[in-house]
């Protein structure tokens, strides 16, 4: 059994993007490994939310968790903020990791072209707390989708250097994973990149989105001006949407439509109508459950209490030895 750890920022409703990249490995492995999921609320501070908002948020993401399928007996569910030991963790690996590697990275370069007028510190550091969620339980495995694999190899660049300089092997590297081996990345509905919450309106599919949000959403996707010649390749917006069908429908769709495409006879609008009732299937019994759980208040706090508990028992281990091996006296 290994020690699993990972979270998502609450920044608003989580999205096919998450659910594919992260969720899915979430739910896999509650069931075999020692399961640490969070609610990433420090790292949403980056672009200064209202305080209501942000209180909007946190729930949002707990209660898709939630009906997403995340089970709080089977893995310790919490939010990031209630474990005070990970920003003392955050302050004493900052001490470890150079300012250079930081302004490389490559998230923190994409946030400088995008907001200029916000770089703060908090940004630059964001690897740092993140290594520090990881590691706060000495956790090996890390279920990500594949724009989050640099900030692995940096935490596991902190953990070598603290092991090295204290000559220890206290904390084993984490490493990026994904059950069906590469890392994720889910593509967005505008043509290129990924999917995320924050490229752009009708780029992103919510797991809460209603049917005929997702049909209006599916319908304006980037497409290209037809196939062209058979057997001809085939262009990137439209692979993306081969992509995401690949997710939510059958392999016999996936394979009727690839045909289509191949003789170069296939009707993008065809194409969209089936990927868009297929999301609308698959999303569905999430959309039912959140409307249940949504109405729980008592349940929520519950888990939350329940989660932060038992969270911060192995946090608290952690740092209590960390302390120790640096030198600090009690
Ligand atoms: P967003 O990018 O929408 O702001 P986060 O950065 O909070 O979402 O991502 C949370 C988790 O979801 C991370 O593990 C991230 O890798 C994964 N994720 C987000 N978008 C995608 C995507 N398009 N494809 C695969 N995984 C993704
Ligand atoms: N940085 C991740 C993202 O933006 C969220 C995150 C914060 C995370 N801390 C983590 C993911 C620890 C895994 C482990 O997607």
């Amino acid at each position: 059994m290994e020690t699993v750890v990972s979270g998502i920022r609450s920044t608003g409703h989580l999205h096919l993007g998450n659910y594919f990249g992260a969720i899915r490995n979430f739910i896999q492995m509650q069931h075999e490994h020692q399961c640490y999921f969070f609610i990433a609320d420090l790292h949403a501070l980056t672009t200064h939310p209202k305080p209501e908002d942000f209180r909007q948020s946190v729930r949002k993401v707990l209660v898709e968790y939630l009906a997403a399928g995340l089970d709080p007996e089977a893995c310790t569910l919490y939010i990031q903020s209630d474990l005070p030991q990970i920003p003392e963790l955050y302050l004493l690996l900052n001490m470890y990791a150079y300012v250079g590697e930081l302004e490389r990275c490559t998230s923190f370069k994409e946030k400088i072209r995008k907001h200029p007028d916000n770089i703060n510190a908090g940004l630059l550091t964001y690897p740092v707390l993140m290594a520090a969620d990881i590691i706060i339980h000495k956790a090996t495995k890390v279920p990500v989708g594949k724009d989050q694999e640099q900030h692995l190899e940096m935490a596991r660049n902190f953990v070598n250097r603290f092991n090295h300089l204290y000559q220890t092997e206290y904390f084993p590297e984490p490493h990026a994973y994904n059950f069906g081996k590469e890392l994720v990345k889910v593509p967005g509905l505008d043509g290129s990149g990924k999917m995320g919450k924050s490229e752009g309106e009708g780029n992103a599919i919510f797991l809460v989105d209603e049917p005929e949000v997702i049909r209006k959403k599916v319908m304006r996707a980037v497409t290209d001006t037809g196939p062209g010649n058979p057997g001809q390749e085939m262009s990137e917006p439209v692979a993306n949407l081969f992509n995401l069908l690949s997710l939510v429908s059958t392999k016999d769709t996936v394979d009727y439509f690839k045909e289509q495409h191949d003789k170069a006879i296939i009707r993008y609008g065809d194409l969209k109508k089936q990927l868009a009732e297929d999301i609308i299937m698959f999303t569905a019994p999430i959309r039912e459950k959140v409307r249940e759980i949504s109405a729980n208040d008592d349940y929520l706090e519950q888990v939350i209490a329940l989660g932060g508990l038992k969270a911060r028992e192995s946090a608290a281990r952690t740092l209590k030895e960390v302390r120790a091996i640096i030198g600090f006296t009690n």
